[in-house]
């Protein structure tokens, strides 16, 4: 296997509208990061992958991009963004960009000019189509709620818009979008930023002809078949990788929802021809369902582990993988899977980190699981800021599908806002985030989960993690041993070997709250295993041994 930098970095991301705030307006900013970058370089990351920080009106918070090379005014200038650069290169940290290219905010000029009239040059820059039977001309539903199709009373035409209707699509199908967005890039590029991160990237071909998707319980249809890994999207992401991306020494990845194994192959083939690696989805939609996320299902562990063994093993000397359990999209996962009750909420958070992070793969910290911090107490509606909880409340209690008590319970649960509550940096007031009033909520638990607290104690989820990830540097064998799944049927324990040459790596994790006993693999009994990690600082390695709840380790054996 070939190797690269990439492969062996582990990724922090940063959601820059919560991380910290420089200026008390209450909205985190880049001098905010610049102010934080040494916490990143003792916690041992390489990369940051930074949420957008373009000029943007915020409806979708900073995924509507009005000015691709401008930065958000709230966030700072320019300038403080070449210094923040500046000062993590300085560190050994390198910057990856988010990169929103499906889509712009209605308010970037393109779309300005493209709605003034059918004859605009920038007409065609977007997805224009005239109506059907008096209606939308498909039956595709918006991501955010409603028809993907927005009229306009201007050119009596409609756009559209796979997410917010201030989010029209860009037309990749016109060769100018394409050339426009590559010399947006290439200028990043020249800065000297490191990568990209690319938003919804699957989606940016569209089948022709725009038939018409199954409908689902919301009554409109899915766009999903359609969009998703359209005809052209390979042949649109190798333009690119020519372009720009084989032109610097870049991290991609590409966010790919509906992606397949099969599909992943070829985005993030070791040939290169297009990205590193994408972000997949299935293991984060085991617990969806007929009315999307909203629910309150618990993942079955058996199913996760079917699902990350499969893409640990069918990517494995052919594609590259990303391994995450949290973003700015999802709850946190340590109130998803782990267990965040006082209790346990420390060996949990490690356990999930173990897990993870001994995997194949390139790693993903989100600002704060390296704190073990959790979902937001959410007590009333006017706490959510997120777009798709404020939406999919209103669309799903309106028309009687869900009840209001039952869907404010789903969006408390699986918001996107639970992930986007300020970092907890320390106990003083709005955990040090901010000295102004916080855009959304602290979560009130900052007194006991900071930053601060958990620097100075060795035994915190912050220490445990500057070491899985130290790990990673010491041993190639994480980063490029093959993978085998142990006790695929056990809903107790996740299990897996990791193989390269003749060394093995034995992770075990208790996702339950109980004892369970664990008997070593018939081939490593009896052999002189060394523990490298363990939340409940076990240090003698058994063939059987009783692990306690949440346990979990990682045992080597060498040659
Ligand atoms: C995926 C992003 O991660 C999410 O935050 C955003 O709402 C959509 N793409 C639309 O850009």
């Amino acid at each position: 296997m070939q190797e690269q930098w990439w492969k062996k970095s582990v990724v922090y991301q940063i959601y820059p509208r919560s991380f910290c705030d420089s200026n008390g307006d209450g909205i985190g900013d880049l001098n905010g990061i610049e102010s934080k970058l040494w916490y990143l370089k003792e916690l041992g990351i390489d990369v940051i992958w930074l949420s957008p920080v373009y000029q943007s009106p915020n409806d979708d918070m900073g995924y509507d991009i009005s000015d691709y090379q401008a930065v958000m005014s709230e966030f700072g200038t320019m300038e403080a963004f070449d210094r923040m650069l500046e000062k993590a290169h300085s560190l050994g940290i390198k910057i990856m960009m988010d990169l929103v290219v499906n889509h712009t905010s209605d308010e970037h000029p393109w779309f300005v000019e493209s709605r003034r009239s059918k004859d605009n040059p920038y007409r065609d820059f977007y997805i224009w189509r005239d109506g059907k039977s008096g209606g939308a001309p498909n039956n595709w539903g918006a991501c955010f709620g409603g028809s993907a199709w927005e009229y306009d009373e201007k050119t009596e035409q409609y756009y559209l818009h796979l997410f917010s209707k201030k989010q029209p699509d860009l037309n990749w199908e016109n060769d100018s979008v394409r050339k426009k967005v590559f010399e947006m890039m290439r200028w990043w590029c020249d800065k000297g930023i490191d990568g990209f991160r690319m938003d919804v990237i699957s989606l940016i071909s569209k089948v022709p002809g725009f038939p018409d998707g199954p409908v689902g319980k919301s009554g409109y249809g899915d766009f999903g078949p359609y969009c998703a890994n359209g005809p052209r999207v390979h042949e649109f992401l190798q333009e690119m990788n020519r372009e720009v991306l084989s032109r610097y020494d870049l991290i991609t990845v590409g966010e790919c929802s509906g992606v397949t194994v099969e599909e992943a192959q070829k985005y993030a083939s070791s040939s290169g021809h297009e990205l590193n690696m994408v972000f997949q989805f299935e293991h984060m939609d085991l617990d969806g369902g007929e009315t999307f996320k909203w629910n309150m299902k618990k993942i079955k562990l058996s199913q996760l582990k079917a699902v990350m063994s499969k893409w640990q093993t069918q990517l494995y000397g052919k594609a590259w993988n990303s391994l995450y359990w949290c973003n700015h999209d999802q709850p946190r996962m340590l109130s998803r899977m782990g267990n965040d009750s006082p209790e346990y909420r420390e060996v949990s958070a490690k356990m999930l980190g173990t897990c993870l992070h001994m995997l194949q793969g390139t790693p993903y910290i989100f600002q704060g699981e390296e704190l073990g911090m959790t979902n937001y107490p959410f007590a009333s509606l006017d706490e959510f800021r997120d777009i798709e909880s404020i939406h999919a409340y209103q669309e799903f209690t309106e028309k009687g599908i869900i009840s209001p008590d039952e869907m404010f319970q789903y969006i408390c649960y699986k918001g996107r806002d639970n992930a986007r509550t300020p970092m907890q940096w320390d106990d003083s007031g709005q955990a040090g985030f901010t000295t102004g009033t916080p855009w959304i909520g602290v979560n009130p638990n900052y007194k006991e989960i900071n930053a601060k607290e958990q620097m100075g104690r060795p035994d915190s989820v912050f220490c445990y993690y500057q070491k899985l990830i130290a790990l990673r540097r010491q041993y190639d064998i994480i980063v490029y041993g093959d993978y085998e799944l142990l006790l695929p049927e056990s809903e107790e324990i996740y299990a897996y070997i990791r193989t390269y040459g003749e060394e093995k790596l034995l992770t075990v994790c208790n996702f339950t709250d109980r004892e369970v006993v664990f008997e070593s693999p018939d081939d490593l009994k009896g052999r002189n295993g060394r523990i490298l990690i363990s939340n409940y600082n076990r240090e003698d390695n058994q063939d059987t041994i009783t692990l306690a709840a949440y346990e979990c380790m990682a045992v080597y054996y060498g040659n």
